[in-house]
């Protein structure tokens, strides 16, 4: 459980913790050399833990110390994801366009994670399928078996994440050229792209959505900083709005955050940035605003819950338009506990600002969701108590830590 103690503005200064979704999809990407890849800032999360558990089961051997990760794929043995890890989160999905790569086949079961939505996985089958793959379904485990991984011209009707990164992964040893059109653009995106650069892929067009990947034989040992950790930076200085007060954000990757800053400023806040280094100071209630989430470059759905937050707390009628996941809206009921005023009409939310909400035992339904409700709480008269926060922990290193080194009175109670 997580107690927050409420009305305290805050001050402070801390680094930001590696990205939870550069790291795992770079994890998944070191099966692809049969040598050895060295990853930098990586984030003490649950998920990475789990990811571990994933690369260790095929046969990797890994080494994981004061953030540096180093996997030694040189002996794939298996190419069958474990039920409960591949179910335990999403990412594990994309460890399969990694087995393709490596292997040529893999088994993998529909992945778990945050119950956000239905989250299907049709994107990445067709996308496979269009190199050549196999795909068979049995039960909740898929077969994918490619007897020569072909480059193909892939189109994605959507943009998704872990689609255009499970492509990235099949695509980079294939035979021949892949082109993905429609691909998503989310920094995470990039630093993949970066690392597998570094590991001698050859890719052309990062950073935009359409990405040209010529195949090639053998990869090489390389060496690879994680990201900072975007949402976990826009998380924070959302705390920083909620409670009032002033921060400094290191390492965060400010940079990816266009649109959330220029909201935050619209919200009233001061933010500016030197570097790689996001400064934050608020001074009374944040403005309403409206604000509708979409794939990168836009307003990052997973900072939604976050922003309802701290409109609940804000002055004004605001706004949200959820975009991604269908299912994206369980803070507002956690937030109903502690006095918002929020109604809910389909995939919109109205959220009337009251200045301050009051504590109370809420449950943290996902990860964002419990991060959002912890946020609500530097801004709540009395103590907020958050149970199933082992949801907060698949994704921030240290909220707790992080937060009360920035003069919140926030605690971890087992
Ligand atoms: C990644 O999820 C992130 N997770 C999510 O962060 C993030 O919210 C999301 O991208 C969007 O930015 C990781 O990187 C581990 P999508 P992903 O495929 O890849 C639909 C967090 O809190 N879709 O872009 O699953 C899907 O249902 C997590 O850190 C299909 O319909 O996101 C959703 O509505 C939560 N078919 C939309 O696309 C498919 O085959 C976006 O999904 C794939 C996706």
């Amino acid at each position: 459980m997580i107690i927050v103690q409420g009305y305290y503005p805050l001050k402070g200064e801390i680094e930001i913790q590696g990205s939870k979704n550069a790291a795992l999809p770079m994890m998944a990407a070191a099966l692809l050399h049969k040598g050895t890849t060295v990853l930098d800032h990586v984030p003490m999360i649950q998920d990475v833990f789990c990811m571990m558990g994933i690369l260790e089961s095929l046969g990797c051997v890994l080494c994981l110390k004061d953030h540096r990760l180093t996997v030694d794929a040189s002996e794939v043995s298996s190419m069958q994801i474990p039920r409960d890890r591949g179910r335990a989160m999403r990412s594990s999905i994309v460890v399969l366009g990694a087995l393709l790569g490596r292997r040529g086949e893999g088994e993998a079961y529909y992945p778990g994670g945050c119950s956000i939505g239905s989250r299907p996985i049709d994107l990445h089958l067709a996308a496979f399928q269009r190199m050549g793959v196999e795909i068979r379904e049995e039960n909740d485990m898929i077969r994918a078996e490619a007897g020569t991984l072909k480059g193909a011209d892939i189109t994605l009707s959507y943009p998704s994440v872990g689609a255009t990164e499970n492509v990235i992964l099949a695509a980079v040893k294939a035979e021949g050229r892949t082109v993905l059109k429609g691909a998503a653009r989310e920094p995470e995106i990039d630093a993949l792209c970066g690392m597998l650069k570094a590991m001698g892929a050859k890719i052309r067009g990062v950073g935009s959505d359409c990405l040209v990947i010529d195949g090639v034989e053998e990869l090489r040992d390389a060496s690879y900083q994680v990201p900072g950790d975007r949402i976990v930076t826009g998380t924070y200085l959302f705390a920083v709005m909620a409670a009032g007060g002033e921060a400094v954000l290191k390492k965060g990757s400010p940079e990816s955050l266009g649109c959330v800053l220029d909201t935050m400023r619209a919200m009233g806040a001061n933010v500016r940035v030197e570097g790689d280094t996001v400064s934050i100071a608020m001074t009374g209630r944040p403005k309403a605003v409206s604000i509708t989430t979409s794939p990168h470059p836009g307003f990052p759905t997973d900072l939604q819950s976050v922003a309802m937050a701290v409109m609940a707390v804000g002055e004004g009628q605001g706004y949200l338009k959820e975009t991604v996941f269908e299912g994206r809206f369980a803070t507002a009921k956690q937030l109903h506990k502690m006095g918002a005023e929020i109604i809910i009409e389909g995939s919109e939310a109205r959220v009337t600002g009251k200045g301050f909400l009051k504590g109370a035992r809420v449950r943290a339904c996902d990860l964002r969701s419990g991060a959002a409700l912890a946020v609500a709480g530097l801004r709540a008269e009395g103590d907020t108590m958050i149970t199933d926060c082992c949801h907060i922990f698949r994704g921030y290193e240290d909220i707790c830590g992080d937060l009360r080194n920035l003069g919140g009175r926030i605690r971890r109670e087992s």
